[in-house]
């Protein structure tokens, strides 16, 4: 299986906005607004079936440039040179556990050092351990917790970070 990641078309954003609200349920980004200022990849398979290549969006991979975890969920979000922060990576329940989330990782590690940023800075549910260790194996380290930073459940934000 190959995995390729392409930027996602102005014309697709309602597409990505239901596939997000399909991975992340109540924490999805349901609305074009939600996406604005990203920069935003689908991750797409390549697989060989009888010979006709089936192409499938299997998830999303979203970051801003220049940018650092805001305070809480509404507020700006902070400048910071050099500093990319990774705003959702998100891969199909029936496609998960494959493998893919860490190509995703592989590929925005590469992609952040190719254009000179020095770090990659990351949040996820205090509860989220499939993405918490998913970090943790590509050297992301917890630099600290935000309380509350979630809502629906209210729950903290466990912040990591990569240094590059
Ligand atoms: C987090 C997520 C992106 C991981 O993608 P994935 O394709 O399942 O990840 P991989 O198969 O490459 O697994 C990578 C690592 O994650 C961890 N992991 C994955 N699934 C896990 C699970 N169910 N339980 C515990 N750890 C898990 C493991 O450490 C795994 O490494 P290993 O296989 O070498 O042990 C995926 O689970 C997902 O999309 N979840 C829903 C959306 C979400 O919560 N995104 C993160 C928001 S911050």
């Amino acid at each position: 299986m190959l995995v390729s990641f392409r930027r996602v078309r102005p014309d697709e954003v309602d597409l990505l906005c239901e596939l997000d609200v399909k991975i992340f349920g109540g924490d999805g980004f349901e609305s074009p607004e939600d996406w604005e200022g990203l920069e935003i990849y689908f991750i797409v398979t390549d697989q060989e079936v009888v010979k006709i290549i089936d192409q499938q969006i299997v998830g999303s991979i979203a970051f801003r440039h220049h940018s650092d975890i805001s305070e809480n969920y509404e507020a700006e979000y902070p400048h910071l040179h050099n500093s990319l922060y990774l705003v959702s990576i998100g891969i199909l329940l029936e496609k998960q556990g494959g493998g893919i989330g860490s190509m995703a990782m592989t590929w925005l590690i590469e992609y952040a050092r190719k254009h000179e940023f020095t770090r990659i800075v990351s949040n996820a549910r205090k509860s989220n351990l499939p993405s918490v260790k998913l970090h943790r194996k590509f050297g992301f380290e917890t630099t600290c917790t935000i309380p509350k930073y979630y809502e629906k459940p209210d729950e903290d934000a466990v912040v990591m970070e990569l240094n590059l």
